[in-house]
């Protein structure tokens, strides 16, 4: 498999970074923050996942509980259905930039993979009629991830849904996603869509790794007998928090909008008080891509950025585009106006430079 750039790029900038603007989820939790008692079983939990837990999900996204698949991450999620749906010689459909997992698990399969490349010039915009071109006989799966990562932009899921022909599944990656009602998966358990998402992001907590898949029951059923074979379940103590969660659900996504539209309001000034970026209006994600005209690959650039001001930013390169960065902006505002002033030093001093030469 190819290096995990993503991944590559974070753990190689461990310890050297006092600001995280990186990390694509709010500000994450403590263990503090939750009434979690010592009476927690820690037993195996089931290999479905909680059945409460199933229950939760399965009435937020108006489905049967048997559409629902507990999982360890939204990334487990992804892993096992492209292993229970993949297999040599199909042909999968992504877009690009994106979230490496998709290419790199179907690749492994045996699939040929083809791409979307969404053009920086058109800020990223999808067209749902360039997605279809690339729909043959061979294709197994489109995989879409709306809102996305890491422009932030939120795809015309209903136009998509119409150009998915018979026999093709439609997976969205809905990490990002706040409303289940605008799931690919809401009210529908007889079609071939199915959504992972999880309470990383939105929640945040990551660390407890718990996400979920929707779809078919019969691809739910193939699910959990591949995860017998990997994880055999969740962390019981992780199912618990989750359980916590949802019993308090507006709570979360009350402190996400809060967190997020003020953290926004501060990111969109400061970008107009640039010069030589531009900034990509997210859809509701809790961060947004940003594009540089200066001449310097973006790798270099967070490099950069990283070294002489302590703050973590995401290179485009890391989802396979240039020209551009990621930025979070779901933080506490005192972190946040800070990392961005150091940034802007930074800049500051790019501009000095190409303006006395
Ligand atoms: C698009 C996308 N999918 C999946 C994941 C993994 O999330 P989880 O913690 O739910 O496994 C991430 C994490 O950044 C992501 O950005």
């Amino acid at each position: 498999m190819e290096k995990n750039l993503i991944v590559e790029w974070v753990l190689g900038a461990s310890g050297k970074y006092e600001i995280d603007l990186a990390e694509s989820g709010i500000q994450y939790h403590y263990l503090r923050d939750f009434k979690i008692g010592r009476g927690c079983n820690l037993n195996y939990s089931s290999d479905a996942g909680s059945p409460e837990l199933r229950e939760k999900i399965s009435k937020l996204y108006r489905v049967k509980k048997e559409n629902v698949l507990i999982t360890n991450g939204s990334q487990e999620a992804m892993y096992i259905l492209l292993n229970v749906l993949l297999r040599e010689g199909d042909e999968v459909v992504i877009i690009s930039p994106g979230w490496q997992q998709y290419e790199e698990v179907a690749k492994k399969i045996g699939a040929k993979i083809k791409k979307l490349f969404l053009d920086p010039k058109e800020d990223f915009q999808l067209n749902p009629s360039d997605l279809k071109k690339l729909i043959s006989k061979k294709t197994k799966a489109v995989i879409i991830n709306s809102p996305h990562n890491p422009t932030g932009l939120k795809f015309d899921i209903k136009k998509i849904k119409t150009i998915i022909p018979k026999g093709v599944f439609l997976i969205n990656d809905e990490v990002y996603l706040l409303n289940p009602n605008e799931s690919v998966t809401y009210n529908c358990e007889d079609k071939n869509f199915i959504s992972v998402g999880s309470l990383s992001k939105i929640q945040g907590v990551p660390g407890i790794r718990i996400g979920w898949m929707i779809g078919l029951k019969s691809i739910v059923d193939e699910a959990i007998n591949y995860r017998r074979y990997t994880t055999i379940s969740n962390s019981a103590l992780g199912e618990d928090i989750a359980l916590e969660i949802f019993k308090d659900y507006s709570k979360y996504l009350k402190e996400y909008h809060n967190l997020v539209s003020r953290g926004f309001h501060t990111l969109k000034k400061w970008v107009e008080e640039q010069k030589g970026i531009k900034l990509i209006k997210p859809h509701g994600t809790p961060f947004a891509l940003i594009k540089y005209k200066f001449n310097i690959p973006s790798k270099d650039l967070c490099e950069q950025i990283l070294n002489k001001e302590k703050v973590l930013l995401v290179p485009g390169s890391s989802f396979g585009t240039e020209n551009c960065f990621r930025i979070s902006f779901g933080r506490d505002p005192e972190i946040l106006n800070k990392g961005l002033r150091k940034i802007s030093r930074f800049f500051g001093n790019i501009n000095e430079n190409s303006d006395s030469k």
